[in-house]
């Protein structure tokens, strides 16, 4: 009776307070999550014996009690993810308009100050004067950007390596999707194409890519011209070879306002100053070349360049791999504050998942070109399905719990030239049926919001049969 009174203690907590989070979201979501982070924090065992000294002489009931209260968090975190998951999905975007209840969560994260000062910023003008009407952000309306069974294809003499196949991803307003991997296995080519920015011989053989709707394939180059920043930014890992190593920052920033915007150079200056600030780079740097900034300063300079025109979707393709750790985590921050304000969306690309586990939604994982799972940060995390993503999860130490040995994946990635029949992970994989080696697994629901590509989630027909 007191176990489960307790544990239906823990369970009603973590549901209120991890679904208030993820609904409400904002100022809500920052407050509950701050107070769930620091119950995370404490020591249980040192707090109950605090705590039972305090009160005096304690019996199993209020130990139980105590346990569970402070048991509640884990459980609240992992509440907001599937919240957040489901609060995007069509059935109740489609109910939240008709009700008129999601108007309180137009223009995510936008702090109303931060909104005055863009109104009044000389960029923010120049856009009245122009051609596009004021933004709105909303988290619960369609994907921003859609990719439709994207397939992308390298032409090379040994035949044709398929780095991408077949992905299909949505990216929300507003939203922080992270996409995980070993390397070669089809991230920056899916990053390439959603930007159109591959080359040959790189093709996009089948497969759409929708931005709001409209098809980024079909765009001819001055509309994508036209796309590029405005719409869509990019920040790529080495940000030495994104920065033009004879021209000043400053006049690179001005450079990409100018190409989009009605403005005076005057003003793209001044708009440049505030974006170096705003990514924490004194103004007067605006007239350094790329080779007087550091590692850091050049990333950050690059990511000042893909605000500049406050585009809706950044992808960012594994930005602070090359740094060590303390920039990281400072570029991480400031990327958080500047997302929080602007509300922009984000494609999140890196090999680190505890850094994704903290600032992305959902993540997806790559193996072979395939999206092998996809679902909330958390659910993926701390319930991976795929034997991959087990894989990957096993080989990054926790900051939680006990020490455990770190478990790597076995073998290398299969070589894209000579794939298997079946599943392409299943010369590594520890648990695979007679049926991975005949029948190719596809991305099938695996739990809320959650998807994996794995015959032991959803077996295939023969195995059923
Ligand atoms: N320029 C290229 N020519 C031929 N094949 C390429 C080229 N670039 C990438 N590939 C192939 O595409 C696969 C995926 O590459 P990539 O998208 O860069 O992986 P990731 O970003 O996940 O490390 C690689 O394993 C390689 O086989
Ligand atoms: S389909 Fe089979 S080989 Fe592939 S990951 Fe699942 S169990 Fe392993
Ligand atoms: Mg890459």
């Amino acid at each position: 009776m007191v176990a489960f009174s307790a544990a239906a203690l823990t369970s009603v907590i973590a549901l209120a307070i991890g679904v208030s989070s993820g609904y409400f979201g904002g100022r809500t979501d920052e407050i509950l999550m701050t107070v769930t982070n620091i119950m995370l924090v404490f020591p249980q065992l040192p707090l109950l014996i605090i705590l039972a000294a305090f009160l005096g002489n304690v019996g199993p009931f209020v130990i139980a009690v105590i346990l569970r209260l402070t048991s509640w968090p884990w459980g609240a975190r992992v509440m907001r993810a599937q919240t957040l998951s489901i609060r995007r999905k069509e059935f109740v975007i489609a109910g939240g308009r008709r009700s008129g209840a999601v108007e309180h969560l137009d223009r995510p994260g936008v702090e109303p100050a931060a909104e005055d000062w863009l109104a009044s910023a000389p960029l923010a003008q120049a856009e009245r004067r122009g051609r596009r009407p004021p933004r709105r952000g909303c988290i619960m309306s369609a994907p921003l950007l859609s990719c439709r069974d994207v397939s992308v294809d390298y032409i090379v003499g040994g035949g044709t390596a398929r780095a991408c196949n077949r992905v299909a991803l949505d990216i929300h307003p507003a939203e922080t999707v992270g996409l995980a991997g070993e390397s070669g296995c089809g991230k920056s080519t899916l990053a390439f194409a959603i930007t159109r920015m591959h080359n040959a011989p790189a093709l996009i053989s089948e497969g759409q890519i929708l931005y709001e709707g409209r098809d980024v394939l079909a765009m001819t180059p001055a509309e994508l011209r036209a796309s590029r920043w405005a719409e869509t930014a990019m920040v790529f890992q080495s940000a030495i070879s994104a920065l033009n190593p004879v021209i000043t920052i400053g006049e690179q920033i001005c450079d990409v306002i100018l190409a989009h915007r009605p403005v005076t150079r005057d003003e793209a200056w001044s708009r440049g100053e505030e974006l170096l600030s705003m990514v924490g780079i004194a103004r007067a740097r605006m007239s350094a070349y790329p080779h007087q900034l550091s590692g850091g300063m050049r990333q950050r300079v690059v990511i000042a360049i893909s605000l500049a025109l406050r585009p809706r979707l950044i992808v960012m393709d594994e930005p602070t791999t090359a740094l060590d750790v303390v920039v990281e985590r400072e570029i991480m921050d400031e990327l958080a504050q500047l997302k929080w304000k602007y509300g922009f969306a984000i494609l999140f690309i890196s090999h680190d998942l505890a850094l994704m586990g903290e600032i992305c939604d959902r993540i997806g994982i790559m193996y072979a070109g395939n999206l092998v799972e996809l679902g909330a940060a958390a659910e993926v995390l701390e319930n991976p399905r795929h034997p991959y993503t087990q894989g990957l999860v096993g080989s990054f130490p926790s900051i939680h719990g006990p020490r455990t040995r770190l478990h790597g994946i076995p073998g290398s990635p299969v070589n894209l030239l000579d794939l298997p029949q079946g599943c392409n992970f299943q010369d590594r994989c520890p648990a695979r049926i007679a049926a991975c080696a005949r029948v190719a697994p596809h991305l099938l629901p695996a739990g809320l919001g959650h998807e994996a590509a794995c015959h032991l989630v959803t077996p295939p027909q023969e195995a059923r049969a």
